[in-house]
């Protein structure tokens, strides 16, 4: 009998989930969803069974022949939430659990329709990842754990029913419809998703179309074009796609992340519609998730890294297939940057700049950072560097389908890679990669002739005619480069129409320069993006250094739109103003 994971109740004595059925209403008024929920078993079995729940209220527990079966809703802890006990009599092979959501179940952010493009309809979305699975479903909700599901949702019969997963019809009943969909791939629970809302599509490919709301598809269908060639990239760099299809969906702008890697149906943030594809890394994210994250599974929060450091070496090698080493060696550059702050961020608490971290009693999100991206890709990069290109390349294709629909620590890809490549991991000191704080002295550099001419102009004004030809990534490495006199930020924005930018990337990084620099004439600007978008990526540089010009500001702006971010979202706004 044992807890594995320290964010789950998950007891590895107890039966194992192996599929659950979600029936389930959705009441957009009262941001409600009633559900009945049976969890199947891979062997029938007796005794407690504790599962994991979040602001859940539960109705009813029944076995599979109907017997109405005893239970506890402990009290919720602040993290983990509240423990549901169930007795099971020997032998169960199944339990159906009606329950109620709560309104403010964190998983789940309900939106009027004033927030939405077309403004007409309410729209509704999850975001499990990493422990918000449990306010949606009472379930073991643990990585470790792979369940298939099928889900049928009621809804009004104006919106649309999407979820990652497969498409199994659709009725309507007088004002309502039901759309059925049925997942025949083991996830892990955080990657169930879905969305509810005034949704259209458009096929990009024979297995990929994009979704979104009926006044945005056309721009999406345009930005996304390019992603049968990235996963047709990704195939040859790591083996076939398991997933039969890769469709996305174009989140409302109070999304909190850049994207979520849901099966068969990748979340995306419409920041990325810039209207010349220029973004779209973040597909490319996505997509690679498909073999490292999703296929390739962390046990738990402790091993993220290999979720997303093994996810950025993938993106970056599908973006070197498409648009060469320069750009992928850029885009490393920046990362580089985003590394150094993010360690520089956790100054206090330095046991989350390791690549393996501990993190009992503490929660995932807010342990969230560029460290397991970065420093776990800069530690990929060195294994690479030490074992040559091509070796390296066979050992992450026969990682991949060694471990593939498995979920592993740290430990597990320490000893397939020693038994695959011996001594390689104590030449580059792996150790101190994995168990070590900050980055090491000799870490890999990205090197490119594009990142080295940025790196000469430093905080200096660029030739106008060369800026005016950089991507924005070397617009934001030119950001980056370092504060510089309120009067050089000026000449910058009048020469290049910073404060109008459009591309969110390097708007973001200029307002938050401008703030730094004390070019207070940005401070509407910075205003309207709070406003108009909730992606913590923007959130958090933005009300950082707007906390720095004028704290009293900084709370006036968020508390003016804190009703329209997303809940983990709010939580990361008031751990950084208070
Ligand atoms: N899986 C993550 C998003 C995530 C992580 C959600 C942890 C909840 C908890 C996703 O794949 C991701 O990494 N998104 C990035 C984009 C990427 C290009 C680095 C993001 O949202 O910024
Ligand atoms: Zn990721």
């Amino acid at each position: 009998m044992a807890r594995r994971d320290p964010h789950s109740y998950t007891d590895d004595g107890q039966v194992e989930t192996e599929s659950f059925d979600l029936v389930a209403k959705l009441d957009f008024a009262g941001k409600v969803l009633r559900g009945e929920v049976t969890l199947t078993f891979r062997t029938p079995g007796g005794g407690t069974l504790d599962l994991d729940t979040r602001d859940l209220e539960i109705e009813a527990v029944r076995d599979d022949a109907e017997r109405v079966l005893p239970f506890t809703l402990h009290p919720a802890e602040p993290i983990l939430g509240a423990r549901l006990a169930i007795e099971l009599p020997e032998g169960t092979g199944a339990i159906r659990i009606r329950y109620r959501t709560s309104p403010d179940a964190s998983a789940l952010q309900w939106l009027a329709p004033a927030q939405t493009a077309g403004g007409q309809h309410p729209f509704l979305f999850s975001q499990c990842q990493a422990i918000h699975a449990r306010s949606v479903i009472p379930l073991q909700d643990s990585p470790r754990l792979r369940v298939r599901y099928t889900v049928e949702l009621t809804v009004p019969k104006t919106l649309r029913a999407v979820v990652a997963a497969a498409h199994r019809g659709r009725t309507e009943d007088g004002e309502l419809a039901t759309e059925r969909y049925e997942m025949p791939q083991p996830i892990p629970p955080y990657l169930f998703a879905f969305a509810v809302g005034d949704l259209a599509s458009h096929d990009l490919s024979p297995r990929s179309r994009v979704w979104a709301e009926p006044s945005v598809l056309q721009k999406a269908a345009h930005e996304f074009a390019g992603v049968e060639a990235m996963i047709e990239a990704a195939e040859q760099l790591f083996g076939p796609y398991d997933w039969e299809r890769f469709d996305i969906l174009t989140m409302p702008p109070s999304f909190p992340y850049g994207g979520m890697e849901n099966p068969r149906l990748t979340f995306l943030t419409p920041t990325l519609l810039a209207g010349d594809r220029s973004l779209v890394g973040v597909v490319a994210h996505e997509l690679a998730h498909s073999w490292t994250g999703n296929l390739v599974t962390n046990a738990n929060a402790e091993h993220f890294w290999l979720n997303e450091g093994f996810t950025v070496f993938a993106e970056r090698r599908i973006l070197e297939a498409i648009d060469g080493s320069d750009v992928a060696a850029l885009d490393a550059a920046l990362g580089r940057k985003e590394l150094d702050h993010a360690v520089e961020r956790f100054k206090e608490q330095p046991g989350l700049t390791r690549l393996r971290t501990h993190l009992t009693g503490i929660d995932p999100d807010d342990a969230f950072s560029q460290v397991p991206y970065e420093k776990g890709y800069f530690f990929l990069c060195a294994l690479e560097q030490a074992t040559g290109r091509d070796a390296f390349e066979a050992w992450l294709k026969s990682y991949i389908a060694a471990f593939r629909f498995g979920a592993i620590t740290t430990d597990d890809f320490i000893v397939h890679f020693e038994h695959a490549l011996p001594g390689v991991l104590a030449k580059v000191d792996g150790e101190r990669w994995i168990n070590g704080e900050g980055v090491p002295e000799d870490a890999p550099r990205p090197r490119s002739d594009r990142l080295a001419a940025i790196e000469a102009i430093g905080i200096e004004l660029p030739e106008p005619k060369v800026a005016s030809r950089w991507t924005p990534v070397e617009w934001q490495l030119h950001l980056e480069a370092g504060n510089r006199s309120a009067e050089t930020c000026r000449v910058l924005d009048a020469a290049h129409g910073l404060t109008a930018s459009t591309n969110y990337e390097v708007l973001v990084s200029w307002l938050t320069l401008a703030l730094r620099c004390r070019v207070l004439e940005v401070l509407p600007r910075v205003e309207q993006v709070l406003a108009e978008v909730g992606r913590m990526k923007y959130l958090r540089p933005l009300y950082s250094a707007l906390r720095e010009v004028d704290a009293a500001r900084a709370a006036t702006v968020f508390a003016a739109n804190r009703a329209g971010y997303h809940p983990i979202a709010r939580q990361m706004v008031e751990g950084l103003l208070t």
